[in-house]
């Protein structure tokens, strides 16, 4: 049986002002953002009561920064929260919605009920995680030295509302590294064991419009970018609506391991290991879904390639945009990486059993040893 579910309603608006209108958004309100953000887009437009993350600590989120933030608010009465920011934002205010919370480890230990007692309207400003749409809550927990994700049935947000102006200044850096995040989270739900026809489509989509436009990025420049964000913020939900009906698989849960103990960025860990766990599934069963995949990425690429060139091609267009940066160049040392693989597999099982195929520890040891 397949199920499928869209969790948020979806919205789209130009500017932040058209939703400021059509959500009514006033001083009831509360926003969770970053200052930057409020100063470029929300300063001078919106009364409400903020919190600034910025004010608890930078970064990816970790149990330490969410705790504080949870004491402060505990007991307050907030009836609607607004997440506006990238992915680290979005996933801490979901947590910020539990009842009663006042705890990372309660949450992600289930020491209390996990009831959401606040409508929850989540706007990103970077077009890669899709966390506006899923359930899902990524944090670097401490005490565990890796980053865990836990999803909540009930933290799919009531609205989750794209505003392109929120992207209009976007640094290249933030542009790449979460929009490869999108093409990977298509690329490994489309190819999991628990993909079905409903998530195909929306992995396709967003397959197909990030690869097409990163070939016209690299032949028309970075700068066009603010000409297709409508198309990358879209493929980054449709991305993000394959997620909340499933995981992703090994890209993400070595990039996971990986991103918390060298302090990278999602995206960029990610796109570390992309073409190598592609490239070891091509090598142990290049049949099924993997073909179905190389041929989306010929089609978007305008090529009729075998599954290796395909790969090979793909591999390049994303070189050309993120050069290869081995991962010795962070600090990964040869030795070690069978220590990085055990880790892994002890803290990652949520996403490696979602795997194309069984990857074995030595499988896993070759890929890493692969991007090294
Ligand atoms: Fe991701």
């Amino acid at each position: 049986m397949d199920q499928f579910k869209i969790g948020p309603s979806i919205y789209e608006f130009k500017t932040l002002i058209e939703f400021i209108d059509r959500f009514n958004v006033s001083s009831k309100d509360t926003i969770f953002t970053e200052k930057f953000l409020y100063e470029k887009y929300m300063k001078d437009k919106v009364d409400c009561n903020f919190i600034f993350q910025d004010d608890y600590g930078l970064g990816e989120p970790s149990d330490i920064i969410i705790n504080k933030i949870l004491k402060d608010i505990h007991g307050q009465e907030i009836n609607r929260i607004i997440g506006i920011g990238g992915g680290t934002i979005l996933d801490i205010t979901k947590l910020l919605c539990i009842q009663n919370a006042t705890s990372t480890e309660e949450i992600f230990e289930d020491k209390i009920p996990l009831v959401r007692d606040k409508e929850l309207i989540l706007i990103p400003t970077t077009c890669g995680t899709g966390c506006e749409v899923t359930c899902v809550s990524v944090v670097d927990i401490t005490k565990r030295k890796t980053k865990m994700g836990k999803r909540i049935e009930a933290n799919y947000a009531d609205s989750a509302v794209l505003i392109e102006e929120l992207l209009d200044s976007i640094p290249p850096k933030v542009f790449l590294y979460s929009s490869v995040d999108t093409l990977i989270h298509a690329l490994e739900i489309f190819v999991a064991p628990t993909g079905n026809p409903y998530n195909d489509v929306f992995c396709k989509e967003a397959i197909k419009i990030i690869i097409k436009r990163y070939k016209d990025l690299v032949e028309n420049g970075l700068e066009k970018r603010f000409d297709y964000l409508e198309e990358f913020l879209r493929a980054s939900t449709f991305a993000g609506i394959a997620l909340s009906n499933t995981v992703c698989g090994a890209v993400h849960g070595l990039a996971m391991h990986f991103g918390s103990v060298h302090h990278v960025p999602h995206g960029e860990s990610t796109a570390r290991f992309l073409m190598g766990v592609f490239n070891k599934y091509a090598e142990l069963s290049p049949e099924g879904k993997l073909i179905e995949v190389s041929q989306i990425i010929n089609e978007a690429l305008g090529i009729d390639a075998d599954l290796k060139g395909s790969f090979l091609a793909l591999e390049e267009l994303i070189n050309i945009l993120i050069p290869r940066k081995p991962l010795r160049e962070y600090g990964v040392k040869e030795e070690e990486i069978e220590k990085y693989v055990d880790k892994v597999i002890e803290s990652q099982q949520r996403l490696l059993i979602n795997n194309f195929i069984k990857l074995s520890k030595d499988d896993l040891i070759s890929i890493y040893k692969n991007v090294y």
